[in-house]
């Protein structure tokens, strides 16, 4: 790294496109409240040029940076180092650069616990069945979470069952078993916790159409989606009493450690950042 830019640490998130992304919002919030030298930029960029814009932001002194969508998965062969949390997700969503070696990891599983951990702090993992709905990036980081956690038993269920089923092979636990979307609604009995990770409910997107009927009323209900902050599972499970846990919280949490590895300190989520989030958001 050019040490005359030691000084000014330089961080952004590469997407494509990349104009809604909050993550500027968020970084550029805890820049100023902690008083660092420093910047966090969206930056705008095509798959075809990832390699060798990386290079170069790393050239020009970039310390850090956030990936999202499509570049989570292709960004993993040009790193030199993964952890082994961004291996079973199969997605990087946090870079670094260190001893000149690039290494990258996944937030996310760390995000989805610590916002359910704030949201939900009578629960425990351990307390039941877990059901996720969806297969995707997402779900990997939620279960891989919730194992962690020491869930006894996870229902993974998504509408393509081979997706399912490979997930399920990929992380070989015999708790993890899979059900069938048409089984959804009868595999909430006797749940401690519903996640959804699917983009049903986000803002254009159909809603998730499930009944919470067979769902205990102590289970928490979690939706990753975040825009809107209250989707119709989360309004619908609301109504009957459950704790709501919504996807803004895993956003904001997924960040924190990320900040903490690119200038040095865990930041915290306050109300003046809630209140920036939500208003980007609208
Ligand atoms: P991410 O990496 O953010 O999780 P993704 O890989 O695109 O995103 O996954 C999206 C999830 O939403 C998948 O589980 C997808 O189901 P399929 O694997 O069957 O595609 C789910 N999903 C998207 N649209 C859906 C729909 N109309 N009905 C049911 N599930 C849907």
């Amino acid at each position: 790294m050019n040490r005359s830019n030691q000084g000014f640490i330089k961080t952004g998130v590469i997407g494509f496109p990349i104009s809604h992304s909050l993550s500027p919002v968020i970084h550029n919030h805890w820049i100023e409240k902690y008083g660092l030298s420093g910047s966090y930029e969206a930056l705008n960029i095509p798959p075809k040029d990832l390699e060798t814009d990386l290079q170069r932001l790393i050239r020009e002194g970039f310390k850090g940076f956030n990936l999202t969508v499509p570049h989570k998965e292709l960004v993993i062969p040009l790193c030199d180092d993964i952890d082994d949390t961004a291996r079973i997700i199969g997605a990087v969503n946090t870079l670094w650069v260190e001893d000149e070696r690039l290494k990258g990891t996944n937030t996310d599983k760390y995000g989805f616990i610590e916002n359910l951990k704030a949201k939900a702090p009578g629960m425990s993992c351990k307390d039941g069945p877990a059901v996720v709905l969806g297969a995707g990036g997402a779900a990997r980081a939620v279960i891989r979470g919730l194992l962690d956690e020491g869930a006894p038993e996870i229902r993974l269920i998504n509408r393509t069952a081979e997706r399912a089923e490979k997930l399920a092979e990929d992380f070989r636990e015999p708790c993890l078993t899979t059900a069938l979307w048409s089984e959804k609604n009868a595999a909430l009995a006797d749940a401690a916790l519903l996640v959804n990770t699917t983009t049903l409910g986000m803002r254009g997107q159909p809603p998730l159409d499930i009944s919470l009927d067979r769902l205990p009323a102590n289970a928490p209900v979690c939706d990753i989606v975040y825009n809107p902050l209250e989707t119709k599972l989360l309004g619908k499970a609301k109504a009957r009493g459950h704790i709501t846990v919504d996807g803004l919280g895993m956003l904001l949490h997924q960040a924190r450690p990320a900040f903490e590895r690119w200038y040095g300190v865990l930041p915290e989520i306050d109300e003046d950042l809630i209140i920036k989030v939500k208003e980007a958001l609208r």
